[in-house]
């Protein structure tokens, strides 16, 4: 199967895994927390026409939007999409009286909004320094740079982007916010380059890449997000274990695709967890990866971790 749809701006990754594990059946509901180009929502959509349920999520609404028209058109479904966070999926099912068979969770962002110049999510095109998934609500990383602590800096640089340099350049953020204010990608990135010195020339990668992505991660509290997201899955799996009212049926699979080792290390904790309290099956115990062949077709799909369950006790 190919998983390069040329004008979707995004190549899902992990395809054949996510179908196997979530294995779509005709008629179920199926919620993707994550819609983003609707790649992985078309695929597994289409393995349930003619008469599922399809629910998207996500942040940004233009995604959003061609995620549903993508579905629509590819499956002869109709999605309902939810312009928000997938923090209210429990209450938004729950309003429509949706019990999730299939729940998928791609986080992190689209390869169309890293390339977006006016998202300012990345260091390769000058743009206004914003970052946020949702550009309706929220404050960007040009204010977040502006109000933070220099200690706050450092941390957030430090435990979400792993910076070694992460005082070095909160320091450096510091003393030049004071003179001018930091507003665009450009300006941020030459402060990280300075900050870096001599060592930016032998650095692997960009030496901003770090830093962009923390602030990113910031920005749009994607850990709390997800912290928010895992312990209503967790609620609601024991709840469908035992047979009570909630908005997971028993039997659902749920597939998580992480990008960052801290957001695996979250949704590791909870499956590990509910699976010793035999309230999940797990389909194995370590994360699924990209072969060398997807790796070969699209690299971002290195850091990529699928881990899925089955809601309900082992046989
Ligand atoms: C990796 S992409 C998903 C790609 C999708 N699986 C596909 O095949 O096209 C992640 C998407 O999730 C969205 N997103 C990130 N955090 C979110 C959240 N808390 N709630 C809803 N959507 C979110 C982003 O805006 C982005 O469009």
């Amino acid at each position: 199967m190919t998983t390069a749809p040329a004008a979707s701006g995004h190549i899902p990754v992990l395809m054949e895994q996510v179908l196997q594990s979530i294995r779509p059946i005709a008629g179920e509901v199926f919620v993707d927390c994550t819609a983003g180009r609707g790649g992985h929502a078309a695929e597994i959509a289409k393995r349930m026409a003619p008469g599922g349920t399809v629910v998207l999520f996500d942040l940004d609404a233009a995604n959003l939007r061609y995620a549903t028209s993508r579905v629509a058109a590819e499956s002869g479904l109709t999605p309902i999409p939810i312009h928000g966070s997938f923090t209210s999926v429990g209450r938004e099912l729950e309003a429509r009286a949706l019990r999730a068979d299939l729940l998928l969770a791609d986080l992190g962002f689209a390869s169309n909004q890293m390339d977006d110049p006016s998202r300012g999510m990345s260091f390769s095109h000058d743009a206004p320094l914003d970052m946020r998934l949702n550009q309706s609500m929220g404050q960007t990383a040009a204010q977040f740079v502006e109000r933070l602590s220099e200690r706050d800096l450092a941390e957030i640089l430090q435990q979400l982007g792993e910076e070694p340099f992460a005082r070095r350049i909160a320091s450096k953020i510091v003393d030049s916010r004071a003179r001018t204010p930091i507003t665009t990608t450009t300006q941020l990135a030459d402060l990280v380059r300075e900050a870096y010195g001599s060592r930016a020339r032998t650095s692997r990668m960009h030496p901003a890449t770090r830093t962009f992505m923390a602030l990113r991660i910031a920005v749009n509290d994607e850990l709390g997000a997800l912290r928010a997201f895992l312990e209503q899955l967790g609620v609601a799996a024991v709840r469908a274990s035992e047979g009570a009212p909630t908005w997971l049926n028993p039997q659902a699979r749920v597939a998580v695709i992480g990008f960052h080792s801290l957001e695996d290390r979250m949704v590791k904790r909870l499956f590990v967890e509910l699976s010793k309290r035999s309230i999940i099956r797990l389909e194995g115990k370590q994360p699924i990866v990209a072969s060398d062949a997807e790796l070969a077709e699209n690299p971002r799909a290195r850091s990529a971790k699928l881990r899925t369950a089955m809601v309900g006790r082992p046989d």
